[in-house]
């Protein structure tokens, strides 16, 4: 078994270099599915979601090509076959934008269910009643989503989202890209990788206009042509470093960021009594005082992102006062209370709401990362807290946070990779 060992009590100091959105990644990869020609996609971050979303396109016989660490090219003019292999898909979260690509593309797609974190229900009815009012016939059969296009291509038309979904919005607009005619998405999501993903397809050639407000119009091309894009940098992954330093104290320069997009990071954080410097593409997070109590509701962008409030609660564990953590987004995201309590966390959940008294401190225990951003902010409350803690189930962690332990290393933590005796007899530092 693989696991994170943390000495915690240390202030961090120095500079972490933010890598490619993972959200805007795994969606901006199955778009170029629609491109006929070679795509060069630029900072995309090394992880396990980015991994498994290319190989599924291999898998379907796309020409994927390493130029560098953060760079690919990828080609899918030559792709004829629609069909989703089942043990990658269930993997991922994001398998379902291969329903809204190859949908553009071919007219019909068969993808399974997708995977991801447990966070209760995950519907994508939403998704589905986009593709059927765009004229697409869609069953569940065999274990497989099968959606087929009524005359071969898809309609554009008005769809209306009865819920503010991020994947249902960028799969519309993936199914919309190709189709024929004017599609409206009404009630959209607005976070910064819906503007990504419509940047990359318009840069393609598509006709995508209002990304980033709650009206998305879409007018269907013929066809897409090859290019370069870059992503942009993760903003989930800059908030989860700036909670790092507000929970651990000392001062951190965030670099390759886009402060707007942390700003409601921000505002919590400096609520709090952090200093948050902006700069042109960087942020400097300093700690020194006490923390003090607020309250938090996660909320669709531009509100507190629902992916940062773990996060946000580990460092609440240590402010002063009694603190409301409001969950808006999910049903289920608190499993990794019981964990924070075993380091002496005082926190109570009720249904969608966590109230947290502040602590003085915290001490190391051994954790289980239920989730990707728990697993994340199980390491913030271990570096936080006084002694050792270890974290295991990483592989979470590891499906979206590019080299963690050694961006953490480099300002100061003392973290580790350990892998116990029963895989190997060694102890890696990582690096
Ligand atoms: N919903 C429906 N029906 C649908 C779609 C969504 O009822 O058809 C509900 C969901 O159950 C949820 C809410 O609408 O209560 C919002 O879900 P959304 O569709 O926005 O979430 P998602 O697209 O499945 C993405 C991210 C999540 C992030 C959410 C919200 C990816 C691959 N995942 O999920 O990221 O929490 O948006 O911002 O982009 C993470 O990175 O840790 C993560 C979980």
């Amino acid at each position: 078994m693989t696991k994170y060992v943390i000495h915690g009590g240390k202030p961090l100091f120095g500079e972490i270099s933010i890598s490619g959105a993972k959200n805007a990644a795994v969606a901006i990869i199955p778009a170029t599915l629609l491109v006929d020609g070679v795509c060069r996609i630029e900072n995309i971050p090394q992880i396990s979601d980015v991994t498994l979303i290319l190989n599924i396109l291999q898998d379907l016989g796309a020409d994927v090509r390493t130029v560098n660490r953060t760079t690919v090219d990828i080609d899918c003019s030559h792709i004829h076959n629609s069909k989703v292999p089942e043990e990658l898909a269930r993997k991922i979260r994001a398998s379902y934008y291969l329903i809204g690509a190859l949908l553009s593309r071919f007219g019909s797609a068969e993808v399974p269910p997708p995977g991801g974190c447990d966070l209760g229900g995950r519907p994508i009815d939403q998704h589905i009643k986009g593709f059927v009012s765009m004229g697409a016939d869609v069953d569940v059969k065999g274990g497989y989503i099968h959606a087929k296009a009524k005359g071969g291509r898809l309609t554009g038309t008005t769809v209306y989202m009865d819920i503010v979904s991020v994947g249902a919005t960028m799969n519309i607009m993936l199914a919309a890209t190709l189709a024929e005619g004017l599609t409206v998405i009404e009630n959209a999501a607005k976070e910064p990788h819906i503007v990504d993903l419509a940047n990359f397809l318009n840069s393609m050639g598509a006709d995508i206009m209002g990304a980033g407000t709650d009206v998305i119009k879409i007018r269907g091309v013929e066809r897409l042509g090859g290019g370069m894009y870059s992503i942009i940098p993760d903003q989930i992954e800059a908030g989860t470093y700036m909670a790092a330093v507000a929970a651990a104290g000392g001062e951190v320069l965030i670099k390759n960021v886009i402060p707007k997009h942390l700003e409601c990071i921000t505002a919590k954080l400096v609520e709090m009594g952090v200093d948050v410097e902006e700069r042109d593409d960087a942020v400097l997070v300093r700690r020194t005082g006490k923390l003090t109590r607020t309250n938090v509701k996660t909320l669709p962008y531009p509100g507190f992102p629902t992916d940062m409030q773990p996060q946000i609660a580990a460092v609440l564990c240590l402010a002063q006062g009694t603190s409301v953590v409001t969950e808006g987004v999910w049903d289920n995201r608190y499993r990794y209370v019981d964990e924070f309590r075993r380091m002496g966390a005082q926190i109570q959940v009720d249904g969608k709401i966590a109230v947290i008294e502040g602590v003085e401190k915290l001490t190391g225990a051994r954790l289980r990362a239920c989730d990707l951003r728990a697993g994340a902010a199980m390491i913030i409350t271990a570096l936080a807290a006084q002694g050792t803690s270890e974290i295991s189930n990483i592989h979470h962690i590891e499906r979206g946070y590019e080299d963690i332990v050694r961006k953490l290393s480099g300002v100061g933590a003392d973290i580790r990779v350990v892998i116990t005796p029963d895989e190997e007899q060694s102890e890696a530092t990582a690096g």
